[in-house]
């Protein structure tokens, strides 16, 4: 079993962020979302892992490496024009060969792991395997239409769901998807379409298997699914103290204080996360929030959200909830008279002010 995971795509709901950042590689508790489906697949064993990525970014490949730090071998795969993810599944004929192998979309974050799926593909002996979650709106994602426990359609984005289902963006196939992404004609929205692929496989008699995912899923193209995700995974931190807590703090719940972090003076409400080498001063860090290395609270209040490395939030006089903001941004108190707000922000980003 090998793993294929798809890194590509310009992230365009993530913006500003994905201006200077690959979308998979946006942190999540301090962690890059791309390394949440890497240690799935370490953790099922898998030693072979094929990263598609933009082929005129090196980003991925450069910050990820070869793969040793987990003992696998990662072999990377460049994807010239974002084509759509069957045509990910049909750059990577040659990486896989005749294995079966598990299709990770790398913006995908489950919890539990992806064994299970290998084993009910295995178990039940199917050519593809999808994996199923319930969701409040199907309409976004491709839709399995099942009938007497059988997948009969899967319909991209349909305007009339058949079902409360979307296909998660974790399939497991046998080599039998190749005849089935070679066969494809670009979708209305110019993609050679993964569903289409499943259509197929289905129209073929090949055996479509489906699993469904009753831990939670998410696929994070938009900021609240990040803050959604990262809410999630917060939830479930060990926490531990490597940093410094002077006595006028209060630490409570689950929080990882990263080494060299020092808290004065404040409070920190768990499940939170401070990363390296972080100053929180006189400040209020709320549950859900990431806190990324060398990052500065002072003087202000933050809450579920998301703060990347090298920030700067200096007394700002309201607390910032909800938010997310990338590397290197100050958010700092306007000096002198009248009292204004001053902005210097990138293209397309958003600013609710009170
Ligand atoms: C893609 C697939 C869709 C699937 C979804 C899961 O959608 O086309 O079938 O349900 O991933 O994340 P996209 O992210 O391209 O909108």
């Amino acid at each position: 079993m090998k793993a294929l995971i798809a890194s590509g795509g310009r992230g365009t709901r993530l913006r500003p962020i994905t201006h200077t950042q690959n979308k998979h590689l946006i942190p999540i508790a301090n962690k890059p979302i791309l390394y949440y489906a890497i240690e799935a697949a370490v953790d099922a064993g898998i030693k072979e892992v094929g990263i598609v990525h933009n082929a005129d970014s090196l980003e991925v490949p450069n910050y990820v490496g070869d793969g040793s730090k987990w003992g696998i071998r990662i072999a990377y795969i460049p994807q010239e024009t974002p084509g759509g993810l069957a045509q990910v599944v049909q750059l990577a004929e040659n990486f896989i060969g005749k294995d079966n192998f598990i299709f990770y979309l790398g913006d995908n974050m489950v919890v539990g792991g992806i064994k299970k799926f290998i084993d009910d593909f295995q178990k039940n002996s199917c050519n593809c395997l999808l994996t199923l979650a319930k969701v409040k709106d199907p309409e976004r994602f491709g839709v399995p239409e099942i009938k007497d426990g059988k997948v009969i359609r899967v319909e991209e984005k349909p305007k009339s769901p058949k079902s409360q289902y979307a296909v998660a963006g974790i399939y497991v196939y046998d080599h039998h998807i190749f005849e089935a992404v070679k066969s494809l004609k670009p979708s209305p929205r110019g993609e050679l379409e993964i569903s289409d692929a499943h259509q197929y496989l289905i129209d073929k008699g090949y055996s479509v298997g489906y699993t469904e995912i009753t831990g939670w899923w998410k696929d994070t193209g938009k900021p609240v699914d990040l803050l959604e995700a990262n809410r999630l995974i917060l939830d479930n931190i060990k926490p531990r103290n490597d940093g410094e807590v002077d006595k006028q703090s209060d630490v409570a719940g689950k929080v990882i204080i990263e080494k060299g972090a020092k808290i004065i003076n404040s409070k920190v409400r768990g499940p939170a996360i401070i990363g390296k080498d972080c100053v929180i001063e006189n400040s209020y860090i709320g549950p859900f929030t990431s806190i990324g290395d060398r990052t500065e609270v002072r003087n202000s209040e933050v809450e579920y959200s998301i703060v990347l490395r090298d920030c700067k939030v200096l007394s700002v006089g309201i607390r910032i909830e909800g938010s997310i903001l990338g590397n290197d941004v100050e958010i700092v108190e306007a000096n002198g008279k009248p009292r204004v707000h001053r902005f210097m922000i990138g293209d397309q980003s958003r600013v609710e002010v009170a």
